[in-house]
């Protein structure tokens, strides 16, 4: 089945500065957390790929800007880091800002709407040292960056977003100890959540101010970017797996949601916290604090559900409440390279249950896209690269979407995630996810693969 886009509904690229730009001592960008990681131990990343390259976008971003408009695309969202845009005193750093200005200019030139986000994973190696977003130093020091950038480019930028998915560096860091520093603390891991939670506060709060103060340009908005894996359960549950879904739905996305439209966190999730010994370290005043987190609307990025049932153990090896288990759906589709779930439906619950459950937010989709390795596997005669299956993989996704728009949900457009291959954090090159391919042995040049002209032709249809 052809798929039509409603008219209106927006089409762009998702992208993230530390997954990009590489230059990574170019232009007095300081040291972040993946560089840190990357010289530490670069056996730890796919091929030995630190963070240093990306796929070369601060040479360039005039080209790609080129070619998301050559595909027809209306926005793109990309992030500022950090550790480029300030100093180590946090004072600008001028190249730094250079960098996003012309980036916001050849947007603009281009007729390309630039949605920018504020931090992606992307700490500066010095605040880590000072405590990272386990310092309330750090969260102060976080809207400060903040009040910086909308102060900046607030007449050049329109759609602001404080956070991509900010609850998976308390999972990939803190719990899990997937990603350096290896903590497995979930007590550590939930106080890094609030924290964060706070940051995204205080950043609403200078947003509004700076927007009070004539320092944005009409109609600007901020949002919040979350992976909202709609969670799901086995068919028959127990009580037992019913409460292992509420404190998943509860820890992943309610926590966010209410956060973001009701301005508090949920009161059951803060009250099983409370009685296992996870609350984290509430002080006076951060309730006026997290009044203040409401935003204009959401980001939704979407790759896969999750699914969960009650733990095996009661308690993890801190001796910390375990709140649930993986659930290993039998008829779940995988994307094999990633490991990751495929599983279009879970948009549309998303959907209906926005509808249903926080109406006055709009949304988008700010990230979906499907990651497959080796693709010169897939290359035709004439160089191609016949990404077929990533074409039924958006479809399919869109196909939901577009169902939950007729259905009521007030979703608003959305962005690929990585419309140009880039570098994935520990699997660096390891899965492409581009329409673009990007050729590491030569120079990083650029080249359509197959489901660029089919998303070409989408956009165009839509417009017809
Ligand atoms: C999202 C992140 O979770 O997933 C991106 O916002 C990330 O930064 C994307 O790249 C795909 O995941 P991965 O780990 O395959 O790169």
């Amino acid at each position: 089945m052809e798929i039509r886009l409603p008219k209106g509904f927006f089409m762009g690229a998702a992208m993230s500065g530390p997954q990009t730009e590489g230059a990574y001592r170019t232009g007095g960008k300081l040291e972040n957390i993946w560089d840190t990681w990357s010289d530490r131990s670069i056996s730890d990343f796919h091929n030995k790929v630190g963070s240093y390259v990306g796929n070369n976008f601060y040479e360039k971003y005039e080209e790609d800007i080129r070619l998301f408009k050559s595909l027809g695309m209306d926005s793109f969202r990309t992030s500022i880091q950090w550790s480029r845009l300030l100093d180590e005193n946090g004072h600008l750093n001028p190249e730094g800002a250079d960098f996003y200005h012309r980036v916001c200019t050849c947007a603009k030139g281009q007729g390309i709407e630039l949605f920018m986000n504020l931090y992606h994973f992307d700490m500066p190696t010095y605040l880590f040292r000072r405590g990272g977003w386990e310092s309330r130093e750090v969260v102060e020091a976080y809207a400060s960056y903040a009040k910086a950038a909308f102060r900046e480019f607030g007449k050049e930028i329109k759609y602001w977003f404080t956070f991509n998915e900010p609850i998976v560096e308390p999972d990939q860091r803190y719990r899990n100890g997937l990603w350096y520093p290896f903590i497995r603390d979930a007590k550590r891991g939930m106080n890094v959540q609030y924290h964060l939670s706070l940051a995204h506060c205080l950043a609403v709060r200078e947003f509004r101010k700076a927007q009070e103060e004539g320092y944005l340009m009409p109609g600007a908005q901020i949002g919040l970017i979350n992976c909202f894996a709609p969670p799901y359960t086995k068919e028959n549950p127990s009580p037992e797996d019913l409460e292992a879904l509420r404190m998943e739905d509860g820890v992943n996305n309610r926590w966010w949601l209410d956060l973001v439209a009701k301005g508090g966190l949920p009161g059951d999730v803060l009250k099983t916290l409370e009685a296992c010994g996870l609350m984290p370290d509430v002080r006076p005043g951060d309730e006026a604090v997290l009044s203040m987190g409401k935003v204009d609307w959401l980001g939704f990025n979407y790759y896969h559900p999750s699914r969960v049932q009650a733990p095996k153990e009661t308690y993890d090896e801190n001796g910390y409440r375990k709140f649930s288990d993986p659930y290993v759906w039998p008829e779940a589709t995988m994307n094999p390279y990633r490991g990751w779930e495929i599983y279009p439906k879970g948009i549309y619950d998303f959907g209906m249950k926005m509808k249903q459950e926080y109406p006055e937010l709009k949304f988008f989709i700010s990230e979906n896209g499907m990651g497959v390795e080796q693709e010169n596997r897939f290359r035709s005669q004439s160089g191609e690269i016949q990404d077929d299956y990533r074409i039924e993989f958006i479809k399919s996704h869109l196909e939901w979407i577009i169902k939950a728009i007729q259905e009521g949900a007030r979703c608003m457009g959305y962005h690929y995630w990585g419309v140009i291959d880039n570098w994935s954090w520990n699997n660096a090159f390891k899965n492409r996810y581009g329409l673009i391919e990007v050729d590491l042995a030569g120079d990083y040049g650029r080249k359509y693969k197959k489901s660029a002209a089919w998303m070409k032709k989408l956009i165009q249809e839509r417009d017809s």
